[in-house]
């Protein structure tokens, strides 16, 4: 147990973060209705909040409600109904390079080896190959998958190809890393193997980390805020701030200030049904 948690009676939940620079992402009055021959869906209400430059920041909802769509938006793949989108001070209107992007799945392509795969970003963007290889191999090392560049996804286990999806989705050194429950198809162990992993490249990195779950613990475990979805059309319930000093091991979870936010988050999905 880390001595210098705070008792939870000091825990200062609600966010009080200031927002405004323009470095990170910034969204101002983002909502996103789908419109469709049966007519609109309504995904999300207009969104205000601000993730800061170098935060580890979590969104959790219940299903439906408009997690993938929020993080689609940020990446440019759609186009938001109102409101603006700012990524490090850029108006987002395109699919744009500043992002890595991590899918529920790997999606690695099962023809190319697993170095191929982590370089696609590389090829894809016609960026210099040899500039890259060192720093795709450096990456593979730093999830445990030296020794494994030359085998194909098929030779590697759901835990790993995932790893290599991380490294994928960081060879181009980008400064935000978006996040759809990366782990959401692995077992509880990989999972928290996973997580202790994914905090230790954050911080060596540095990068900005938006990243989904429907597991509450994981969020609190992971993030420097919580940003807590209501049900579809989804809107901001709450953010919270995670006060737990970093680098966190898993005993963190038996720690009252942990438990006690992971209740107050439970709570705001006690009248709305489960998460997915
Ligand atoms: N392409 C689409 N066309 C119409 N409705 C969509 C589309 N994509 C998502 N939706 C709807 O928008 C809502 C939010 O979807 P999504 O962002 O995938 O939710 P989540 O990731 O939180 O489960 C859902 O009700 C879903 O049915
Ligand atoms: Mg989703």
């Amino acid at each position: 147990m880390n001595e210098a948690v705070q008792p939870a009676a000091h825990l200062r939940l609600v966010s009080d973060r200031a927002a405004g620079d323009a470095s990170g992402i910034k969204l101002s009055g983002v909502s996103k209705t789908y419109r469709t021959r049966d007519g609109d869906v309504p995904s999300l209400r207009p969104l205000d909040f601000h993730i800061n430059d170098g935060e580890f920041f979590v969104v959790v909802g219940p299903s439906g409600c408009g997690k993938s769509t929020l993080l689609k938006l940020i990446s440019g793949l759609l186009a938001p109904t109102t409101g603006e989108i700012l990524v490090e001070g850029q108006k987002v209107t395109t699919p744009h390079g500043n992002v890595g992007i991590v899918f529920q799945n790997a999606l690695l392509l099962p023809w190319r080896n697993i170095l191929g795969n982590v370089m696609l970003p590389i090829d894809m963007k016609r960026l210099p190959r040899q500039d890259y290889l060192d720093r795709a191999k450096s990456l593979l090392k730093l999830v445990g998958l030296e020794g494994f560049e030359k085998k194909l996804p098929w030779q590697l286990s759901g835990g790993m190809q995932q790893r290599a999806s991380i490294c994928r989705a960081l060879v181009h050194d980008p400064r935000i890393m978006l996040m759809d429950e990366p782990f959401g198809a692995l077992d509880a162990l990989t999972r928290e193997r996973m997580n202790i992993e994914l905090m230790r490249i954050q911080r060596e990195t540095k990068k900005t980390v938006l990243l989904i779950t429907h597991s509450i613990p994981e969020a609190v475990f992971l993030a420097d805020r919580v940003l807590v979805m209501t049900e579809r059309p989804g809107a901001i319930a709450a953010i919270y701030d995670v006060p737990l000093p970093r680098l966190r091991s898993l005993d963190v979870m038996a720690d009252p200030v942990f438990t006690e936010l992971v209740q107050r988050i439970r709570k705001h999905f006690f009248s709305q049904g489960a998460l997915d």
